[in-house]
């Protein structure tokens, strides 16, 4: 079985840098961290130094393990000196299959032949990414959760040619960052999470756009009658409008028209309200009152 020593996140965005944080925090692995510009990665290592400090200041991290943290993470914008050592590639790219499939291709190209590419891709599906590379069993879904520095779950999910040996290193690694895995078994749109998440945010989203409801009693109704954590609408914002769209768009052309997108979403996205990252969704994430 491949040993993974060295794993490379490819993506420094929300999902991206934190992925990047508990590889290096909790698994202990030395990481690379790659984004397109060089904006994009240090905007990534602000948020990972804020989110390292917030665990400090709740005495759930000492300075000194920061700082080891943050030594055991490199960054670069060159996808070739990334990919070129890993033993593990996590892609992290923004939820777009031929962007995706695109990248796939080239990390085959310039990674150790023995390395497994990973996606942690919310919808788009395993078998199309493995048949960009000449390795599609040495390639599997790796699907963290919105904050990854949070969220015990990952889905670890095989396509159709994974091969038994890749999942296994896959839930070592999940497991050797603390998380809880699920296998999902067929490379199905949505997996598990998101097929049954999607939808009700979907549908929250109508609800607010017909005005049945106002948003904040919208999220009130979800958070005190389903006891979830934080309301549809507030966590639409949170994971982007933009992305829960392209997950929406997935699951109907995959699964079933009965999937389709509200009008209520595409006119969230149609106005780059996209939540926390443009700093406007359903709510206004300007003015830090909602972080
Ligand atoms: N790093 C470190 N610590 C953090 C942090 C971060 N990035 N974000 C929050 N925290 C800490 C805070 O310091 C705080 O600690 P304290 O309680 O000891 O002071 C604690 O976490 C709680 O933070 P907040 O009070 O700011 O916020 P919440 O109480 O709302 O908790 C949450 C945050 C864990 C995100 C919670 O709201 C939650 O579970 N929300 C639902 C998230 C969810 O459903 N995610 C899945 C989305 S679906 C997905 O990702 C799939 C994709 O494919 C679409």
């Amino acid at each position: 079985m491949t040993e993974v020593k060295r794993i490379t996140v490819l993506g420094a965005g929300l999902m991206g840098h934190g992925i990047t944080q508990v590889a290096a925090q909790v698994g202990r692995y030395e990481v690379c961290m790659r984004d397109i510009e060089q904006r994009f990665v240090d905007n990534g290592m602000v948020m990972i130094r804020e989110s390292l400090q917030r665990f400090v200041k709740k005495n759930q991290l000492t300075q000194a393990q920061m700082s080891e943290t943050l030594a055991r993470i490199h960054s670069t914008v060159d996808l070739k000196e990334a990919v070129s050592n890993a033993d593990l590639v996590i892609e992290a790219a923004p939820e777009n299959a031929e962007l995706k499939r695109i990248i796939f291709g080239e990390v085959d190209t310039s990674a150790p032949a023995n390395a497994i590419i990973a996606s942690n891709t919310s919808s788009v599906s395993i078998t199309e990414l493995a048949s960009a590379t000449r390795r599609p069993e040495k390639v599997c879904g790796m699907h963290f959760f919105n904050p990854p520095q949070l969220m015990k779950l990952v889905e670890v999910v095989r396509g159709a040619k994974t091969s038994d040996e890749t999942t296994q290193a896959i839930l070592k690694v999940a497991r050797k960052m603390e998380k809880e895995t699920v296998l999902v078994k067929k490379d199905s749109p949505g997996f598990i999470v998101n097929r049954i998440l999607t939808p009700a945010l979907n549908e929250a989203a109508e609800l607010c756009w017909e005005g049945v409801a106002d948003r904040d009693d919208i999220d009130k109704a979800i958070k005190l009658g389903l006891n979830w954590p934080m309301g549809p609408l507030m966590l639409l914002d949170y994971i982007g409008s933009d992305t829960v769209l392209a997950i929406t768009e997935v699951l109907m052309h995959e699964l079933d028209p009965k999937f389709h997108p509200s009008t209520g979403l595409k006119q969230m996205v149609k106005a780059q309200m996209l939540g926390r990252k443009t700093g406007k969704g359903f709510y206004d994430w300007t003015r830090d009152q909602n972080r």
